[in-house]
């Protein structure tokens, strides 16, 4: 199997690729991330969005009053939601986390819906802390977002796929989302601290089935950083110059712990 430490940004974009068409199927719906962002957030705020996507935070956040700045690597997920995010008066910027310039400040720093675990590195992860950091304003925040560790995360056993979810797309096919989760065990390349972070190969598949019958499959398959607990990320934010000031276990902020995400609210070490 092949090294998760030797994924590039053009395997990312190829996988993005794959998984971009039916990204709005699969999460549009969700508005439970949305509803705590608009609760956190005031109008007239400037945040800025660290792996945007296709604005699906950003949108809302624009449309709540703030001034949202989205950034994103991926051209596939950009362009999937630009024209929203035009109207929405989103300022969308096309660049990766881990070495962002821009000259403005934020109140507020969003790595929304599991975004961090796309870093697989130690040193990704460090970069992307730091730059979330330089783009605090005075008494700014920055709020991460990402799965709670799970037992599954930990299995190192070969996972089938298991439908998630089927439904109607607006073209009206039908369509299929099936998911797998396995350990990767072979990373043999990299420092000792990145070998030792546990990374999932997530393999989506879609079946897309349309009015004559006709059966589309596509399949797209990348690495994830999984179990990533409180105690991982306090260390990182404090190596980042950031400490943790409130730390939740959903979208409804209860405590952390109690629920299926860790979402932590950060700022500048005192
Ligand atoms: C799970 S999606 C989340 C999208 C959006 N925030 C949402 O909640 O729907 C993760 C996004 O992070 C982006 N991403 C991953 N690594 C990145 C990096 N190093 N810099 C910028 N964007 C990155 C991907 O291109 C993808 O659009």
């Amino acid at each position: 199997m092949d090294d998760p430490l030797n994924w590039s940004t053009d395997d990312q974009e190829r996988a993005l690729r794959v998984i971009a068409p039916w990204y709005d199927l699969d999460f549009g719906s969700l508005t439970d991330d949305v509803e705590m962002l608009r609760e956190l957030t005031a109008p007239g705020q400037r945040v800025l969005e660290l792996g945007a996507g296709s604005g699906r935070l950003a949108v809302p956040l624009a449309e709540h009053g703030c001034h949202v700045t989205a950034v994103d690597s991926s051209e596939a997920m950009l362009s999937l939601g630009e024209r929203r995010m035009r109207n929405a008066a989103v300022r969308v910027v096309r660049g990766d986390m881990r070495c962002l310039e821009l000259q403005e400040r934020f109140d507020l720093v969003v790595i929304g819906l599991s975004t961090f675990q796309h870093l697989l590195r130690r040193r990704d992860q460090l970069a992307a802390l730091r730059t979330a950091r330089r783009h605090l304003a005075e008494g700014g925040h920055l709020l991460i977002d990402w799965t709670a560790p799970r037992v599954d995360d930990i299995e190192p056993s070969i996972q089938i796929l298991q439908v998630e979810w089927m439904r109607q797309a607006e073209s009206g096919a039908m369509v299929t989302k099936s998911a797998s989760q396995e350990l990767s065990q072979d990373r043999h390349c990299g420092d000792p601290i990145d070998r030792a972070l546990p990374i999932a190969w997530i393999t989506y598949q879609y079946d897309s089935v349309d009015e004559t019958g006709q059966v589309r499959r596509s399949l797209a398959r990348f690495p994830l950083r999984v179990n990533l607990g409180v105690g991982e990320m306090a260390g990182l934010l404090a190596q980042s110059d950031l400490q943790g000031v409130s730390w939740f276990g959903s979208w409804d902020l209860t405590p952390v712990g109690l629920g299926d995400r860790i979402i932590v609210i950060a700022e500048e070490a005192s």
